[in-house]
């Protein structure tokens, strides 16, 4: 057996899989507090509830974990947490990512923007966690200046299983050498090339980018692993404690590349995540380096590039719709496919509380197009989703801009569940539409990164297991390109 771990922004969810077959033997989850900063010590009570709900892990072989990517685990030289991590959905750290840009642009910012995109693949916004360091180096110097080591939630969290912590809480205490991470969460941080002169296995960190964001570099910092490479062994107190050896640890992987892997996606497949935000990604073979900022140029979980555009605006605008008309989601879905393709001029570009791609944190929302004819339910539950979609059409073409292939649309989160919005998307997107059965697709992708690293441990060189997730629904694409187009030509009133 192997577990596989997605330690995300609200909760710790856990799947025990059949390490051959990929089969789902047992599961559990916990939530945990939220928000945009937390003590980590949260993610780890998670971790031992789901386990203990997910029936114990003394019986896998390996386990690896998934995360949300980029938060900023500050750790003292006793292996303590030295503040509430920052997570990657805090923004006090936007100025920092501009001062930043300028810097290495020598006062140019357009020039900034593109050396960032061409050494770490990412134009610096404030999620990104080197935006993290600097805004502490400023407002907390007194920490700033105790940092020993810098870890991501997900390093973190597989550094804790293996044992290690502060001396008073962990069998095996603060080991900061022992932390472990993977290329695709690296590429989050804003001071990692993952494309480094070694054949891009495990690419190498940019210790000039870190002095300029930190204003020091001599803290420790994970060990980039190889996709199937073990990180060690998980204490047998913890997982694998009835299993010859222990449980092999995975290097684990960022959640957008988890979900990859948890879902198959080969290259052609994009997936569109319709959750609280909004995610476009894609697999390739190598990244690019988009100077405009709006596809980042992650490293995916197996040793090629995940393209990925973030936007902000995605199941919250169904949110609002249904709060605006008193409505269900079934009863939204049902309005909105009462209405004809294009809402008859009614628009919604749907910048609720700025955007991110594109950049524009400070826009809001517009609905053009308001006539009596419009002015029904129906009408207005077609452009939300309608404007919703077109939104992320806008990151797809992005995608495409970056040469990108692009064959059909894998469509998850939770809001792909309503028929409106798969029967949309085959109109906004153009392209057939392929709905997975729901699943925990992070953690399955974890499962798997783990299962491989057990079989190549048994038999070097052993591929990734070929498990992906089953689909549920597929759509023929029934491109209707008036609906971009008045978007388009809101948009750009906007
Ligand atoms: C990716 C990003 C989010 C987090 C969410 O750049 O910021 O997808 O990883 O967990």
């Amino acid at each position: 057996l192997v577990a596989g771990v997605d330690t995300s922004t609200q909760s710790c969810k856990i799947v025990v899989r059949d390490a051959e077959t990929g089969a789902l033997v047992r599961s559990g989850s916990a939530k945990h507090p939220d928000g945009t900063e937390i003590h980590p010590d949260h993610w780890w009570d998670a971790f031992r509830e789901a386990a203990r709900e997910a029936g114990g892990l003394d019986d896998v072989a390996a386990i690896a974990v998934g995360g949300q990517q980029h938060g900023m685990v500050a750790l003292d030289a006793d292996g303590r947490v030295i503040r509430d991590a920052l997570l990657w959905n805090d923004t006090r750290s936007a100025p920092a990512a501009e001062d930043l840009i300028h810097e290495l642009g020598d006062g140019d910012r357009t020039t900034g923007a593109q050396r960032w995109a061409d050494v770490t693949g990412s134009v610096l916004v404030a999620s990104l966690t080197i935006t993290k360091l600097r805004w502490l180096r400023d407002a907390e110097p007194d920490n700033a200046a105790r940092v020993a080591a810098v870890a991501l939630p997900h390093d973190w969290l597989s550094w804790r299983i293996a044992g290690y912590g502060p001396a008073d809480s962990s069998p095996l205490g603060p080991d900061l050498d022992a932390l472990c991470t993977d290329r695709s969460d690296a590429s989050g941080t804003g001071y990692y090339d993952a494309q480094a002169s070694d054949g891009g296995t495990t690419g190498a960190y940019r210790r000039d980018l870190l002095r300029l964001g930190l204003g020091r570099d001599d803290v420790a910092l994970p060990r980039v692993l190889a996709p199937s490479e073990p990180g060690g062994v998980a204490h047998p107190s913890i997982a694998g404690g009835a299993v010859d050896g222990g449980a092999l640890i995975g290097p684990g992987t960022g959640d957008n590349a988890g979900a990859a892997l948890g879902l198959g996606m080969q290259p052609g497949d994009i997936a569109i995540s319709l959750g609280t935000s909004g995610v476009v990604s894609a697999v390739a073979p190598r990244r690019t380096a988009d100077g405009s900022g709006a596809i980042n140029g992650f490293a995916d979980a197996t040793g090629n590039a995940l393209m990925l555009a973030v936007t902000l605006n995605a199941a919250r605008v169904l949110d609002a719709a249904r709060s605006v008309l008193g409505a269900s989601f079934d009863e939204l879905s049902d309005l909105a496919l009462a209405a004809p393709a294009g809402s008859d001029g009614l628009v919604l570009v749907p910048y609720l509380e700025g955007e991110r791609t594109p950049n524009r944190p400070d826009a809001t929302g517009t609905l053009h197009g308001v006539r009596l004819a419009t002015s029904t339910r129906e009408h207005l539950a077609r452009a939300y989703v309608e404007g919703m979609l077109c939104g992320l059409a806008d990151g797809l073409d992005a995608l495409r801009a970056q040469d990108v292939p692009v064959e059909r649309v894998l469509l998850i989160g939770g809001a792909a569940q309503s028929p409106a919005v798969q029967e949309v998307a085959t109109q906004v997107f153009g392209l057939p539409i392929s709905v997975p059965e729901p699943g925990e697709y992070v953690a399955d992708g974890a499962a798997r990164q783990a299962a491989w690293v057990l079989a190549t441990a048994g038999s070097p060189g052993a591929g990734a297991p070929e498990w992906s997730a089953a689909v549920a629904r597929t759509l023929d694409a029934d491109p209707r390109p008036v609906v971009r187009e008045q978007y388009a030509a809101v948009r750009d009133l906007v």
